[in-house]
């Protein structure tokens, strides 16, 4: 079993004595629930390091109002036993007084060119929330290498950018999405779909399958066209309303009118009321 720590004078401990006995310092920042998304990144930075960090932390800034922060899903023991089996050697898992003390008053703010899109646009506020509770865990864990997965796209870029912004020492390293046998990304927010939905579920999938054909073996150029036919496959499902299905430049997050090189489709997508986020990069050199 990794230890349990929810202290982060003890977490700075351990993980220097770590250091002091010539280990690499992994990291995985995480709100917990674990499926297998969560758990390849426990296994890649196994891979990498010497001394593997987890947190589990649902972090209450990067909500907004009326968003899921009571429902979202928590199971400490579960998790703890997860991590054990990916061979994690600590779990930080801070009380919101240990993260967020009384009188808190400084936020990271990304630029709104990058973080007021895509997701952005509709959850204001969601990735100065983000940047805030990565860089204090980054500052709390002093890792060498911090693990994020693909899936959540813009958040990977967002971090990626406030790395390099503020001439952060560690690397970031960004793991492939993990997916069911259907295609559906692996989400914790995959447990509010009824198996119904599930199925509904993988038209984001479907969606940007078709992207990546049209792009890479119909050698379409035009973004418009690519995005409609997302629009079609995903507006066929009943219950599924689209809330971005946008082709994007994989830095900058901006609109691509023609698609030459590398370029990722980005979709959010509700199913009834759950919204689900996936992306593809599309290659069309
Ligand atoms: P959470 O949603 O718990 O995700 C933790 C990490 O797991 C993120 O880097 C996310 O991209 C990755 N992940 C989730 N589903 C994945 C999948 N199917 N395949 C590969 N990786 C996957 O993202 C957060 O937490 C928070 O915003 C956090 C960064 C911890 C800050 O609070």
């Amino acid at each position: 079993m990794p230890e349990l720590v929810t202290c982060k004078s003890e977490l700075r401990e351990k993980v220097g004595a770590a250091r002091a006995a010539g280990k690499t310092i992994g990291f995985v920042p995480t709100m917990g629930a674990f499926h297998e998304g969560h758990l390849s990144l426990v296994r890649a930075a196994r891979e990498d390091c010497g001394y593997v960090v987890v947190s589990i932390f649902v972090n209450p800034t990067q909500f907004g109002q009326g968003e899921d922060l009571d429902k979202y899903p928590r199971d400490l023991e579960a998790d703890m036993d997860l991590c054990g089996r990916e061979g994690a050697d600590m779990v930080f898992a801070p009380d919101a007084s240990e993260v967020y003390p009384a009188g808190f008053a400084t936020y990271v703010v990304p630029d709104s060119s990058l973080a007021g899109r895509l997701c952005g646009a509709s959850r204001p506020g969601h990735f100065r929330g983000v940047d805030t509770v990565v860089l204090k865990l980054f500052n709390m864990c002093k890792p060498d290498v911090a693990y994020f997965g693909q899936k959540d796209y813009q958040q990977s870029v967002v971090i990626r950018r406030m790395v390099r912004d503020l001439d952060l020492d560690l690397k970031i390293t960004v793991c492939p999405t993990v997916r069911d046998s259907q295609g559906l990304a692996l989400s914790s927010r995959n447990s509010y779909l009824s198996p119904r939905q599930r199925k509904e579920a993988t038209c984001l999938y479907q969606a940007l399958t078709d992207a990546k054909k049209a792009v890479e073996s119909e050698k379409f150029t035009d973004t418009a066209l690519v995005k409609s036919r997302m629009r079609d496959i995903i507006e066929k499902v009943p219950q599924a309303r689209i809330g971005y299905a946008e082709i994007v430049d994989p830095e900058s997050l901006e609109p691509v009118e023609k698609i030459d090189g590398r370029v990722v489709a980005v979709l959010a997508v509700f199913i009834g009321d759950t919204r689900l986020i996936d992306n593809m990069i599309l290659d069309s050199s």
